[in-house]
């Protein structure tokens, strides 16, 4: 990085610090909500009835394979639903459908109970409020994860126009409350190149909750964490259902257990198609479940 760049970084960063001491602090109301949106062209979805996506009967075949075949599925509104299952059985094309990705051959996908996904870019699904992890950490190590959660609230890559202009205090509060969220405001000024597998997660997470995402799109998130890290991404996953929308996929299923807690739904995705759902005591229950998948 050049000295520029980390001068006008270090300066930000001290801004920052300063407000978080209570120095020139003012009333956090107005606007808040106007620098949460991104602006999209076309109307945003509608959560009114409850709904926070929908798959009916997609189907996506690859030279004749069908990865998806006929799925439907249902995520409420604020829910957070786990969905498990063997390698193979649809999980990431599911994802790669959700997020504009991979185009189906058949079926329909909504966001919210009436915005048609299959119509829009993958660019456009994002700006919508559909955020995606993807399993491997993709974070600008030569920064610092301040400068990180930054780049990804303004939407913009060019990394040196974006560090020389200047942040709102709605953005500082923002990028407080997320650092605050994934528990790493110790950490604002460190070269994430420096963190460790867990933390790199936790930023790239915190990266796209800066943009305040509806839908979030978790692709095993915890792989490579250790138990005290996964332990903490379930208690970070658990904060944030209600004011986001969360499907997971995993294979922990001590990680599962945590974020369901007995009491949330869980999805088991096979052939490309759900072959249960219910609560994980249930579903590890299931015969069929356990001949193709738990019991391997
Ligand atoms: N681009 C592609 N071209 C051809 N086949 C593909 C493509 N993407 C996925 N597949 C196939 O589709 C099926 C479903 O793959 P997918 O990656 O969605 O499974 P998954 O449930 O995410 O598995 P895992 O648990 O291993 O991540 C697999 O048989 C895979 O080989
Ligand atoms: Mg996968």
């Amino acid at each position: 990085m050049t000295p520029d760049l980390m001068e006008a970084g270090a300066r930000r960063l001290a801004a920052y610090r300063e407000r978080q001491a209570g120095v020139g602090r003012q009333t956090e109301s107005g606007g808040r909500q106007a620098a949460y949106g991104r602006l999209v062209d076309v109307s945003g979805p509608d959560f009114a009835h409850g709904v926070a996506l929908y798959l009916e009967e997609v189907t996506v075949s690859f030279d004749g394979f069908k990865a998806l075949n006929a799925l439907s599925l249902s995520i409420d509104h604020g829910e957070l639903r786990c969905i498990i299952g063997p390698n193979g059985a649809g999980k990431t094309t599911m994802m790669d459908c959700i997020t504009g990705k991979t185009r189906p051959d058949a079926g329909r996908i909504f966001f919210g109970s009436t915005l048609d996904l299959l119509r829009h870019t993958e660019t456009e699904i994002a700006q919508l409020g559909i955020g995606r992890k993807f399993q491997k950490p993709t974070v600008y190590e030569a920064l610092s994860v301040f400068e990180n959660l930054e780049l990804a609230l303004r939407g913009d890559r060019r990394v040196r126009a974006v560090l020389r202009s200047r942040l709102d205090g709605t953005q500082l509060d923002r990028l407080d409350e997320v650092l605050t969220l994934i528990h790493m405001k110790d950490q604002a000024g460190r070269t994430a190149g420096l963190l460790s597998h867990g933390q790199k997660q936790w930023l790239e997470i915190g990266m796209l909750l800066v943009q305040d995402p509806k839908l979030l799109l978790l692709d095993e998130p915890v792989a490579g964490m250790t138990d005290e890290e996964t332990e903490r991404t379930a208690e970070l996953f658990l904060s944030l259902e209600g004011r986001h929308s969360l499907v997971v996929v995993e294979h922990d299923m001590h990680f599962v257990d945590q974020l369901t807690q007995g009491r949330r739904k869980v999805t088991v995705l096979h052939e490309g198609g759900v072959l249960a759902e219910g609560l994980l005591s249930e579903v590890q229950d299931n015969e069929k479940v356990v001949e193709v998948y738990l019991g391997r």
